[in-house]
């Protein structure tokens, strides 16, 4: 938990942070976040989390203009003031505070919440570990291309992974998976590397991103293409990636064992040059 707290042009302690009931983000999920890694107290990837919060309140057309200072300036106070060396920052921003109605009027101010939280993350040294899985349906609504607070079915899914002592839930969307209730999903398949296009069903991750790059300059072979749950099953290897997870070996997926439960050459090889991408 944060000590700190930024909300609307102010710091205030945790518990002293209050918005009304009638936020819209609070009653229907009228809200976008972001959430940032911190590593050894230096801010990751922040240009592209920024794109992609401006792309969020632009889809939903919300009255606020996203200015890279001012949000760099909270997060590296927020960072100070909270000794914050490993963790993640978390930026809420909702449409605002309106008498309950669907329709929202035009000029609402929107509140901006951000705070931070401690996390350990799962890197590539003696401790790196991979984790089991579970599938479950995709329920989500039309557009996870848009990063809103609407998380019922990634929360539904997440808690029914977490009941099976999984990490993931990995979402399946007809005979196709899309990606995970809060990460994106790649497997390994004779060298090559495949994930599901950055189109409308899936959210375009910062660290896909990252890694694409990453890739492409390590010359493996990436494929941008829908892949079955078949094909997830019968992957060589399968990883996830995330802010918060970096990349992280999937090892198990429901009763499947995946590359025998071991940590695969190219996941690692991977996570290691991410992390020294960073560095
Ligand atoms: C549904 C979903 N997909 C993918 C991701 C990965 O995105 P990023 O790498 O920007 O953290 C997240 C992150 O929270 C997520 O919630």
């Amino acid at each position: 938990m944060s000590d700190i707290v930024f909300l609307n042009n102010k710091y205030f302690k945790f518990k002293e942070a209050k918005i009304s009931i009638e936020d819209r983000g609070f009653q229907f999920s009228d809200s976008v976040y972001e959430v940032v890694a911190v590593l050894n107290k230096k801010i990751l990837d922040f240009d592209f989390h920024i794109r992609r919060l401006k792309y969020s309140t632009s889809e939903l057309k919300f009255n606020y203009k996203v200015n890279n200072n001012f949000i760099k300036n909270i997060f590296q106070t927020l960072i100070k003031r909270n000794k914050l060396n490993n963790g993640i920052i978390y930026l809420q921003i909702t449409r605002g505070v309106q008498s309950r109605e669907h329709v929202y009027t035009k000029k609402l101010i929107p509140n901006v919440i951000i705070y931070t939280a401690k996390k350990k993350f799962n890197l590539p040294n003696k401790n790196y570990k991979g984790v089991k899985a579970i599938t479950y349906p995709d329920i989500r609504w039309g557009r996870p291309d848009i990063k809103t607070t609407s998380l019922l079915a990634n929360i539904i899914a997440a808690t029914e992974a977490s009941k099976k002592f999984a990490y993931e839930a990995i979402l399946v969307k007809g005979k196709k998976i899309t990606e995970a209730a809060h990460s994106n999903v790649w497997i390994v398949k004779d060298n090559n590397i495949i994930t599901h296009p950055a189109n409308k069903e899936i959210l375009k991750g910062v660290t896909r991103t990252v890694l694409i790059n990453i890739i492409k300059s390590l010359r493996f072979k990436l494929i941008e293409k829908e892949f079955s749950i078949k094909a997830l099953f019968k992957a060589d290897e399968v990883f996830i990636t995330s802010s918060a997870s970096f990349v992280t070996p999937v090892i198990q997926i429901d009763n499947v064992k995946i590359n025998n439960k071991k940590i695969g050459k190219i996941t690692k090889s991977l996570a290691l040059n991410l992390y020294k991408s960073i560095n």
